[in-house]
Order: structure tokens, then sequence, then C-alpha cells
């Protein structure tokens, strides 16, 4: 059985009686194949595994979009059963925030391109919330989805800059058959669009420029935020309806 604690306190105090390594999975619930990837690797290099379901609001620019979270703690329990995790961390936003987001950490260079640049603010969420989470589950080592590039690396630098006790692991993209990346949000797409969801993955491996990537997603009826060719990868950035998706390989 999975132990679920609710508070820092609680989660700090259990953490101090796990013995050996501790690998460390933080999620926004509604679990998917992704996500028990992320979980998979984690048991394999770890005695133990905390999982964190937090969806965090400071991360949101859009209301509407944080409104629309999906919630699966059933389905999220059960997926973190059958893998073993030892402990999750469900805390609410006051025990997370005790001082209201008066603190936060700012990266002011990386984080302002890309998915920075349509979401203001969105990665000063991701970092607080991390760091705070770094510190209350104390992990050796914690891992992270290819799948948000920007911010894994984002991670990866602050966990360098101070001087962090941990090994921020990456692990690859999990996609459906068709070449979609998994989210959370693509339950949240149409039938129509979960049809043409899969463009955004061939438009980024199959074109031979950023600009091109970019025509084809057009013509595919995406609002395309942006393709940017950066440090040997393509990212792109796109909307279909009101659900934005992400995606990014290696070129
Ligand atoms: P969330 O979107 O729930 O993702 C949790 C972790 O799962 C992230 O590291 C993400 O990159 C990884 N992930 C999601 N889809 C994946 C896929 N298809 N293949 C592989 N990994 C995948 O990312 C967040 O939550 C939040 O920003 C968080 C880091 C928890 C901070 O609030």
């Amino acid at each position: 059985m999975s132990e679920v604690l609710r508070s820092p306190k609680d989660m700090k105090a259990y953490r101090k009686g796990l013995k050996g390594a501790v690998g460390f999975v933080p999620t926004m619930g509604a679990l998917h194949a992704g996500h028990e990837s992320l979980i998979k690797r984690a048991a394999q290099e770890n005695d133990h595994v905390v999982l964190s379901i937090f969806v965090n609001p400071t991360q949101f620019n859009d209301p509407k979009d944080l409104e629309k979270y999906p919630a699966t703690w059933e389905a999220d329990l059960a997926m973190a059963q059958a893998n073993d995790v030892r402990a999750i961390f469900y805390p609410k936003y006051d025990e997370m925030y005790p001082d209201q987001y008066r603190y936060k950490i700012i990266e002011n260079d990386f984080s302002k391109l890309l998915c920075g640049k349509d979401r203001p603010g969105h990665f000063d969420g991701v970092l607080s919330v991390v760091m705070r989470l770094f510190n209350i589950v104390s992990p050796d080592k914690a891992y992270f989805g290819e799948k948000d590039y920007q911010q894994l690396s984002l991670i990866r630098g602050m966990t360098e800059a101070y001087f962090l006790d941990l090994e921020v692991v990456p692990v690859p993209t999990m996609r459906e058959k068709d070449g979609l990346a998994m989210s959370s949000r693509n339950v949240r797409l149409t039938g129509e669009q979960r049809e043409q969801a899969p463009w955004i993955y061939k438009a980024i491996t199959q074109s031979k420029s950023a600009e091109e990537a970019s025509s084809l997603l057009t013509a595919k009826g995406f609002k395309v935020d942006y393709v940017t060719d950066l440090q040997g990868r393509r990212f792109a950035a796109a909307k279909l309806g009101e659900v934005r998706l992400i995606d990014n390989v290696q070129i």
C-alpha cells in the first residue's frame, strides 16, 4: 500500500524513516503511461519511489487551463499501488505556499524563450514548486520527462545553480502508436482534433526546417505558437481549438 501524505511536515517525517535511495517523480496527477515510465525508471534505480501529485496553480497563466485540468485520483492511486510507489505526497495549496508565493525562483534567460514567451511566469511557478518539493522530499534522484524538455533543462540548471544534492534524470517521451506525445491534456481533444494531433510530431520530424514544419501545421489547422530549432533540438507548440500541445525531438 502506498502511504498518502498530505502535509510537508508529514512528508518530511516519513522521508526521515526511509533507508536507502529515494527516487522522486513529481506530477500534477491525471497519470498516464508517460508518467508511469518515470515511475518504473525510478523503481529500477532506487530502493523507494516517492510520487507527488499537486496541480500547481502558480504555473498556470491561463485560469481556464487550471480549471479544466483533469483530476483522476482513484486511477492515479491504482497506478501508484501497481508500481509499488512507497509514498504519495498530495499537498494542499496553503501548505505548499505558506508564504502565499512571496518567494519565487526566477530564471532570466532560457525560461523567457519558447513556452516562456507565450506563458509569462510559467517557469517561475514550475521552478518555485519543484524547489519546494525537492526540499520536502529530499530525493537522491528526481525523474523528468523529455516531453517537457525546456522544463527538464531549467530544473537541471536550478539544481546546479543552488548546489542541490540530487541527480536529475531525463526520461524519453512516451508516445501513442500514431506518434502523439502522451499528455494529460489529450483527453480534452475532440475526435476530429485527436486525428489531427499526431501532425505535430510528424511535422517536426519530417520537415527540413522549422519554417516548413510551421507552415505544414498551419495548413493542418493548428494555431502555431512556435516551431524553433535550438541546441540540437526542434521544439514546437501549437493549439488545436482550446488545447495547447507541445513536442520536441532531437535533430
Ligand atoms: P506533469 O505534466 O504531470 O508531468 C509530470 C512529469 O511527467 C514531467 O516530468 C513530464 O515531463 C513527464 N511526462 C509527461 N508526459 C510524458 C510523456 N509523454 N513521456 C514522458 N514523460 C512525460 O510537468 C509537470 O507535471 C509539472 O510542471 C511539475 C514538474 C510536476 C511541476 O508542477
